[in-house]
């Protein structure tokens, strides 16, 4: 055999066109379904990078945590086996303390304003906050405002009193639970719907389109709409890879990301809401509205936690986070 190798290789060699490089490879894997805002971005990205840099750039997408999930897909961008991926915001605790402020509940009204801070410079700043770690933040990607659900309703806090929530591994998200008297897990989102399922956790939070689209609802009879928090992605590369690229076709590759940015955070909101029908429809669970005082209940209860990281977050953030809601309150 070994022959036979050895001459295929050198035939191989003598067909290669000189002077034709080959493309780059840039592959990008993300851990939820395609038909999400973020598995959408993705797929749309891949489609205009072949679109205008044919036989330059090739992209190859790899949702569902078919590639790397999340206990390893950072580490996979840190070694270059994976160029691209979008991790939701709380994922990047180890690599920044700063970007745990979009896991303060309550911050944000809603993601109008979540889109006003990542605009402004502070939030610009943030997505150069993890550049010691050869992390390069290249773009905000929206998902949407996250809402509890559980196994039973949850109207007020003290109802969440007791149960075991599924966490991403964020300290605030663990306090946030804390606050109410719940206990946390923290589980990779692909392994989630298998907590909820065989009752290892009662409950978890996430935007409409995750619940729909990993069939948590069909798991978790009550879904609490409760826009507590929200749940973003930073579209990351590593640094040395690249600014590796030629300056040309790295400047084409970010005015791709720009559009499909301009474009996933355009559709968002609305395939949320899209999900959000969809569940109501399937019938499986009951969505559960809060009034204003019971909004304003489950907020002074979950509160005491922007305290404890604001040394850690800082104080200047949260301040210009708290700036861009409409309506002024402390
Ligand atoms: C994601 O949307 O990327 C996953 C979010 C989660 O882990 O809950």
């Amino acid at each position: 055999m070994k022959p036979l190798i050895t001459f295929v290789g050198l035939i191989l060699a003598l067909t290669a066109v000189p002077g034709q490089a080959e493309p780059i490879v840039i592959k990008f894997s993300h851990v939820v379904a395609e038909d999400t805002p973020k598995g959408k971005g993705a797929l749309l990205f891949k489609r205009l990078v072949e679109e205008r840099l044919p036989g330059q750039v090739s992209v190859e997408v790899y949702p569902g945590s078919t590639l790397y999930g999340d206990a390893n897909e950072l580490e996979a961008l840190s070694n270059n086996d994976v160029q691209l991926l979008a991790p939701s915001l709380a994922k990047f605790e180890r690599y920044s303390k700063q970007l745990q402020v979009f896991d303060l509940p309550f911050l944000f009204d809603d993601l109008e304003a979540v889109n006003r801070f990542q605009k402004r410079s502070k939030g610009r700043q943030l997505l150069r906050s993890m550049e010691k770690a050869n992390i390069t933040g290249l773009a905000y990607w929206h998902n949407g405002m996250k809402q509890l659900s559980a196994t039973k309703p949850m109207y007020l806090p003290s109802d969440a009193s007791g149960l075991s929530f599924r966490i991403q591994p964020s300290a605030v998200l663990e306090s946030q639970f804390t606050q109410v008297g719940a206990s946390t897990r923290k589980i990779a989102f692909g392994e989630v719907f298998s907590a909820l399922q065989s009752g290892t956790v009662q409950g978890a939070e996430n935007p409409w389109s995750n619940i729909y689209s990993q069939k948590m609802h069909s798991v978790q009879p009550y879904i609490t709409e409760t826009n507590h928090g929200v749940l973003d992605y930073m579209l990351v590369s590593n640094t040395r890879f690249w600014f590796s690229i030629p300056h040309q076709i790295r400047t084409e590759l970010e005015g791709i990301i720009d559009e499909v940015t301009y474009e996933v955070n355009r559709a968002a909101e609305e395939a949320n809401q899209t999900d959000r029908a969809r569940i109501l429809k399937a019938g499986t669970s009951e969505i559960i509205e809060l009034n204003p005082e019971q909004r304003e209940a489950w907020r002074e209860a979950m509160r005491p936690v922007w305290q404890q990281f604001e040394s850690v977050i800082g104080e200047d953030i949260i301040k210009a986070a708290q700036a861009v809601n409409r309506k002024q309150r402390n």
